[in-house]
């Protein structure tokens, strides 16, 4: 396995395996890895002749600078990992090696049609333009066949397959499949998360009321005369009645638009909570 710093290199090494006619299989990451970013990791190795991933945490996704401070860097243990998963390349650049300085004061520019106004897009102003930023310049850099993404951060997957398939940018990457791949949980059902590291053992099982509570909401959409508007406020009550958890929005949306959707069929429930300090997503398909 290689760790590369530089684009250049990063370019060199891609461009020599598509000259070699191979199939590259690509996995952003921002480290602190768990089982959750192996299971991706795993598919691209199996589905691709090469396998890519980078470890950045990017800056200019953050709009909090406490967030960006706090954020786990793990580079050797992550590093350890990727090896034994057998990963033939890691990209791990410093910001100044991936922004211009104009670059990371100005934030960039996007037509997300809509799809940033909702959930994580409204509570983070910004956050969404810095991961279409980032992507789109490792796709350039990385070109690969397949990119993998976690359906846990449900709108960005939403986001980066309207940029793929659906935005100004289509065609350039028109050679890029997404493949999205499920949320892996912890046997207690707690979504993984590399946030989960800041959660003491007192909060990791407090936090577990959030996907035991999404699951019962299944129950509970199935009760005769169930509207989406009381499951949404249910769930909402729930969570907020366990000591240590407080919701910031639980919406549910369609799953294509993103849209609220008064019908359960294409909908998918999307929450965020703090659990203390940590804030922690979830989300759950309807019928
Ligand atoms: O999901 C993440 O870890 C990040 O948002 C991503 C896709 C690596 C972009 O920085």
């Amino acid at each position: 396995m290689q760790i590369i710093t530089t684009k250049s290199e990063l370019t060199r090494q891609s461009a020599a395996c598509l000259r070699q006619g191979k199939t590259i299989g690509f996995v952003p990451t921002m480290g602190a890895l768990h089982e959750g970013h192996a299971s991706l990791i795993r598919r691209a190795c199996s589905e691709n002749e090469v396998c890519f991933v980078s470890i950045f945490v990017n800056p200019t996704q953050f709009n909090n600078a406490e967030d960006l401070q706090k954020y786990p860097r793990t580079l050797e243990k992550d590093a350890q990992l990727l090896e034994s998963l057998g990963v033939h390349f890691v990209f791990a650049p410093t910001p100044d090696e991936m922004y211009s300085a104009e670059e990371m004061a100005a934030p960039f520019v996007f037509d997300f049609k809509g799809l940033d106004e909702v959930m994580e897009g409204k509570m983070r102003p910004g956050h969404f333009n810095g991961v279409v930023q980032v992507v789109s310049r490792l796709f350039d850099l990385v070109r690969p066949t397949r990119a993998y993404f976690g359906e846990k951060d449900f709108q960005q997957l939403a986001i980066i397959q309207h940029m793929v398939e659906r935005s100004s940018m289509a065609e350039r990457f028109q050679d890029i499949k997404i493949i999205p791949c499920p949320i892996v949980r912890e046997e207690s059902g707690l979504a993984l998360s590399s946030r989960n590291e800041r959660l003491s053992d007192q909060e990791k099982a407090t936090a577990v009321a959030i996907s035991q509570t999404l699951f019962a909401s299944l129950e509970w959409a199935k009760e005769e005369g169930a509207t989406v508007a009381d499951v949404q406020q249910r769930v909402i009550d729930t969570i907020n009645a366990v000591d240590g958890l407080e919701v910031e929005y639980y919406e549910i949306v369609d799953q294509t638009t993103l849209q609220p959707t008064t019908v359960f069929a294409n909908a998918i429930g999307c929450v965020t909570v703090y659990c203390g300090p940590v804030r922690l997503i979830d989300n759950i398909r309807y019928f």
